[in-house]
């Protein structure tokens, strides 16, 4: 494999875009590649063999266009395919799962918030992470029940997604959570309304920049990085490109973005 392949990065839609902003910002040097599956979001409310399909799809066109590394930078497809992925292809796969962990030891509360998909909630590699966790303190568990939908219109903090947060928040809340988790790629564009609604004191936790982390580290135990020159991002979306186009985290001119059907 060459180290100048690109790294490619896929998600069921534009939320993924947090995550590739992290390895961007680690990795600058490094060719990225991003597929925003945006036709088939959301994937959180389907089947587990479904999200296997796309998740399979998905990294088959990312291999076709020479990716030496894959990052799954979708927790839905993470928890649901990531097991499969790696026993059928001959190349590393980085995975994002909620950051459980972190947010369980730090809390002085011993009472966290999950806030994640249907599909990431019901996988059983997230069943094993919590019941680790469960033992020591209360995690309550939410699902984000439209909210990648409306990211995907390009809706961030209007106010019926505030109102939307206000409503799915109240169970954490209740409990006296003083970590939430975000446990979705699409959501740490939540954070400015999530914080006009949370006290405070409530940390939010997400896993952007320790997914670039573990990236640099299997690329660099691997001899897979670059020492080329800068590249231009590429993100290629089915769905609409002006939704990727504003979400995009860097400033307009520093990449591209092509509609592909795939
Ligand atoms: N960004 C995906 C995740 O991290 C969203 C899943 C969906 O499409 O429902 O779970």
């Amino acid at each position: 494999m060459s180290k100048d392949k690109p790294i490619g990065i896929f998600d069921s839609g534009v939320g993924g875009t947090s995550i590739w902003k992290e390895i961007h910002h680690l990795l600058p040097l490094e060719h990225t590649i991003y597929l925003a599956d945006s036709a088939n979001a959301p994937y959180g409310e389907k089947p587990s063999e479904e999200i296997l399909r796309l998740s399979v799809k998905n990294t088959e066109k990312l291999i076709a266009m020479g990716a030496k590394i894959i990052v799954v930078a979708c927790n839905t497809a993470t928890t649901n395919a990531i097991s499969r992925l790696r026993t059928s292809y001959n190349l590393p796969f980085i995975g994002i799962e909620p950051a459980i962990k972190p947010a369980a030891l730090q809390s002085k509360a011993k009472c966290i918030g999950i806030l994640a998909t249907k599909g990431t909630l019901s996988s059983a590699l997230f069943a094993k992470t919590s019941d680790l966790y469960s033992r020591d303190n209360k995690i309550i568990e939410v699902v984000g029940k439209g909210l990648v939908e409306q990211i995907e219109k390009g809706q961030k903090d209007s106010p019926f997604i505030k109102a939307m947060l206000t409503e799915l928040l109240q169970p954490m809340l209740k409990a006296g959570i003083d970590h939430l988790v975000l446990g979705c790629s699409h959501y740490p564009y939540l954070i400015p309304s999530l914080k006009e609604i949370l006290p405070p004191h409530v940390q939010i936790i997400d896993s952007g920049m320790a997914v670039a982390k573990q990236t640099k580290v299997v690329l660099q135990s691997l001899d897979l990085l670059t020492d080329m020159q800068q590249h231009i991002p590429e993100f290629y979306t089915n769905g609409d490109p002006k939704v990727l186009q504003t979400i995009i985290p860097s400033p307009a001119g520093s990449f591209v973005v092509k509609q592909m059907d795939f």
